[in-house]
């Protein structure tokens, strides 16, 4: 059964931390999904890799054994502690930051999404598009697991596919959609990899 938790917006770095420090973290894959492994073992080039809403940031011990420059951000102090306690000698890729005002050093090849969307309430949504193609220059991409459902109430907040495509489509081409067959349970048949790639500026809206 979940903890009685009394932060209840997962728009602030508390509800986070509360479900940290408390071990509650049912969206955590313990581990590199299959999809993304794949994914990194088949690009022609290291990419310097944003993580934005990290959590334990399994992905960062992948990425920096594979040569890939990655930065892993938080804005939650618990995750960030927990993170850089699980990855050891790797701790300084991960950094405390809030997405929203995070100027990353190096700009990015490749944002990787995973339960950080779905995390944030649907009405920061366009926010988060906005800041995911600020970030990104053109050709670089956005890739990994979004969560779709209907279910008002989150986290985790699914999206429509429409609507998603939607979002996207002003900044982005979708160039990978695939069904995930390693789900943990909360995200069970609910959710695709999928890659997006950024469009050339002429091409986008912004
Ligand atoms: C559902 S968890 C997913 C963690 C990790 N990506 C995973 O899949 O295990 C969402 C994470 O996003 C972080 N987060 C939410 N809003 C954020 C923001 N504005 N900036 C940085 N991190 C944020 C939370 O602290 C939390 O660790």
């Amino acid at each position: 059964m979940a903890p009685e938790f009394t932060s209840r917006d997962p728009s602030q770095p508390q509800f986070w931390s509360d479900r940290f420090e408390r071990k509650f973290t049912p969206w955590d894959r313990g581990g590199v999904p299959e999809a993304f492994r794949t994914f990194v073992a088949g690009a022609a080039r290291p990419c310097a890799t944003l993580i934005p809403g990290c959590g334990a940031g399994h992905e960062v011990a992948l990425l920096a054994a594979a040569g890939w420059d990655v930065t892993a951000i938080d804005f939650s102090p618990a995750a960030v502690a927990a993170a850089r306690q699980a990855l050891g000698p790797l701790a300084d890729r991960v950094q405390l930051a809030d997405f929203f005002s995070f100027a990353p050093s190096t700009p990015p090849d490749l944002i990787y999404e995973q339960a950080f969307l779905c995390a944030l309430p649907r009405d920061r949504w366009p926010a988060i598009v906005e800041r995911w193609a600020h970030l990104l220059t053109p050709g670089g991409l956005l890739a990994g697991y979004f969560y779709f459902d209907n279910a008002e109430k989150g986290p985790p907040f699914g999206a429509d596919p429409g609507q998603l495509r939607r979002m996207l489509a002003p900044h982005f081409a979708q160039v990978e959609d695939h069904a995930v067959t390693d789900s943990i349970p909360i995200f069970a048949g609910k959710e695709r990899w999928q890659v997006w790639r950024r469009l050339p500026l002429a091409d986008s809206a912004r």
